[in-house]
Parts: structure tokens; sequence; C-alpha cells
């Protein structure tokens, strides 16, 4: 049915809007909240044992985010960070680092 067809289509957007790669928009958005990665994570490259997240796969950046939150992985900055981000937020990040990579 059409009706039928039209609310699984709302569904499926909504779930992309969560999951999604983010697009141009969602990447200016990640360029103002990076400020607070910039002091860290250079984008010339790893610098003292913090690695460049410049270019990384949209997908492996969130997953890295998400793992910090959830504190399945271990790095105290990185989990106090993450913690503060909601799944906009580090899909925004994450759009804009990678087109900062694919930039160059
Ligand atoms: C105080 C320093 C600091 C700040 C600020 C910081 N990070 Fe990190 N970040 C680190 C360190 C150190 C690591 C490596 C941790 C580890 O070994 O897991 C890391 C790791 C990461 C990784 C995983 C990289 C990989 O190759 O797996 C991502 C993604 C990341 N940070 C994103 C961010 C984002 C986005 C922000 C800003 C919202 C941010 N970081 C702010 C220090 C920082």
């Amino acid at each position: 049915m059409a009706g039928g067809a039209a609310r699984a289509g709302m569904v499926l957007r909504a779930v992309a809007a969560l999951a999604a790669p983010a697009g141009a928009a969602d990447a200016a958005y990640g360029e103002y909240l990076a400020a607070e990665c910039s002091t860290c994570h250079l984008r010339s490259g790893d610098f003292k044992g913090i690695p460049s997240i410049v270019g990384l796969p949209e997908a492996d950046f969130i997953a890295a985010l998400r793992a910090y939150r959830d504190r399945s992985r271990e790095n105290v900055v990185m989990q106090t960070i993450a913690k503060s981000l909601s799944d906009a937020d580090m899909a925004a990040l994450a759009a804009y680092y990678h087109r900062l990579g694919t930039k160059r």
C-alpha cells in the first residue's frame, strides 16, 4: 500500500539521519566543534602520541568516538570528551575531518 510505503520511507529516513555520514552542512558544524579538538589533534599529522584524525573514514571516526563514549575503548581524555558529544556532533566532526583529509 502507498500509505505503508510512505511510512516505511519515513522510518528509513529517520534511521538514515541517525546513522548516515553527514553532508556538507554538518561539516560546517563539525568545523565549529573541532575547535575543541585541534588543541591536541593537529592537522599536520601525528604529534606526541596523539594520532592524526584527518581523513579518517567517517564510519571509523564515529565508531572510535562511540567506543570512547561507552568506555569500551580506554583513554581518559577521549572518554571525557566523547561523553559530551551527541551522535549528531560525532557525525558532523567525522564529516569535517574526512573532508579536511580529502582536500589535500
Ligand atoms: C587533550 C587532548 C585531546 C583532545 C582535546 C582531543 N583528543 Fe582525540 N585523542 C587524543 C589522544 C591522546 C588519542 C589517542 C587515544 C588512544 O590511544 O586511544 C585520541 C584519539 C582520538 C580518535 C581515535 C583516532 C584513531 O586513530 O583511532 C578520534 C576519532 C579522536 N581522538 C577524535 C577527537 C575529537 C573529534 C576531538 C574533539 C571533539 C578530540 N579527539 C579531542 C587526545 C585528544
